[in-house]
């Protein structure tokens, strides 16, 4: 593992061990000047999300709560980087679930304090909301199903919207204490529910159903949208298949790359949604299109090794038509191609 660990590879070599390192550790180990984590501020007041939740929560959730996980990871991350230096994997051992709780306290409630706005609330808009219509039928669905799964964890944990990039479909979990949703089940965290008593009980008492129904009010979707187009973007490859040997289809998700596609050896097609390519096909090792929306170049198309039309809008070459030679256009209207 020394051997591994140096510089780059130390942090997928911790990931694999199931480790965080964090950025202190890295640096450590790689030598340079360690840095600490940090408490993050929030960018609303302690009693902006009255009623719903409390002044007084807010400000010990934050600043008591949150600021112990973010103390006590640090700790942590000082007493591994020390074992690793010595090679004491037994004490590297012994540190994990410290490092799991303390780590997993700093990344749950980092995530909470972003999913939660004065002026949240309402329901998601644009791909989240198409996002949840497909997965659970309705945005009450979506409530009513990760409310009773959130009020039912036992003891303490949290209820979570997830990303399941190898899906590409939204999954509601439940975590128990402060095990980290990511690092527990693969599920990106889109949205973070604490059902810690230390969460609702000063304002709610036992009565955790009424806390979960009232977080809804000041949910930040735009914080969750952001989240999912991140995901998407991180993990946008859909398919990659091949039958017979040969490639039929990559599709990125999210305004990107649509579909590759080959069959019998020769490139069909290559789309990109959103003012960007197209399509590109070659049929018979010839191109028959490239085309570009949006002021940009329409279509290039060859057959037979002939050149049969390239096209750009907006101030610029509009047509070359040479069919073996035989006739050259320029320039022509576009709309006589179409
Ligand atoms: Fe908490």
């Amino acid at each position: 593992m020394s051997m591994l660990c140096r510089s780059a590879p130390i942090r997928s070599c911790a990931a694999r061990l199931g480790l965080s390192l964090g950025v202190a550790g890295v640096a450590r180990a790689a030598g340079v000047a360690r840095q600490k984590h940090t408490l993050p501020d929030l960018s609303y007041d302690y009693g902006a999300l009255e009623p719903h939740i409390c002044a007084e929560i807010m400000q010990l959730h934050h600043s008591k709560h949150h600021a112990t996980y973010v103390s006590n990871l640090n700790v942590t991350e000082e007493k591994y980087t020390e074992a690793l230096a010595k090679g004491d994997v037994s004490l590297q051992v012994a540190l994990q679930p410290a490092l799991k709780f303390n780590g997993g306290g700093h990344l749950n409630h980092s995530i909470f304090w972003t999913n939660l706005s004065p002026s949240g609330g309402g329901e998601p808009q644009g791909a989240l909301k198409d996002a949840i219509q497909r997965d659970f039928g309705s945005f009450q669905n979506l409530q009513q199903r990760m409310s009773a799964a959130t009020v039912a964890v036992q003891g303490s944990g949290w209820g979570w919207l997830g990303y399941d990039t190898e899906s590409g479909r939204l999954r509601i979990a439940a975590c128990a204490n402060q095990d980290p949703l990511q690092a527990t089940t693969g599920l990106v965290p889109l949205l973070g529910i604490d059902v810690w008593e230390h969460a609702y009980y000063l304002q709610y008492k036992n009565v955790r159903p009424d806390y979960v129904k009232a977080i809804w009010n000041v949910i930040n979707w735009e914080n969750v949208s952001d989240r999912l187009k991140a995901a998407q973007k991180d993990q946008s490859l859909l398919c990659v298949a091949h039958r017979d040997q040969s490639l039929l289809c990559v599709a990125h998700r999210d305004q990107s790359l649509l579909c590759v596609a080959h069959r019998d050896q020769s490139l069909l097609c290559v789309a990109h949604r959103d003012q960007s390519l197209l399509c590109v096909a070659h049929r018979d090792q010839s191109l028959l299109c490239v085309a570009h929306r949006d002021q940009s170049l329409l279509c290039v198309a060859h057959r037979d090794q002939s050149l049969l039309c390239v096209a750009h809008r907006d101030q610029s070459l509009l047509c070359v038509f040479d069919e073996a030679q035989i006739q050259t256009r320029f320039p022509l209207k576009w709309s006589s191609y179409l």
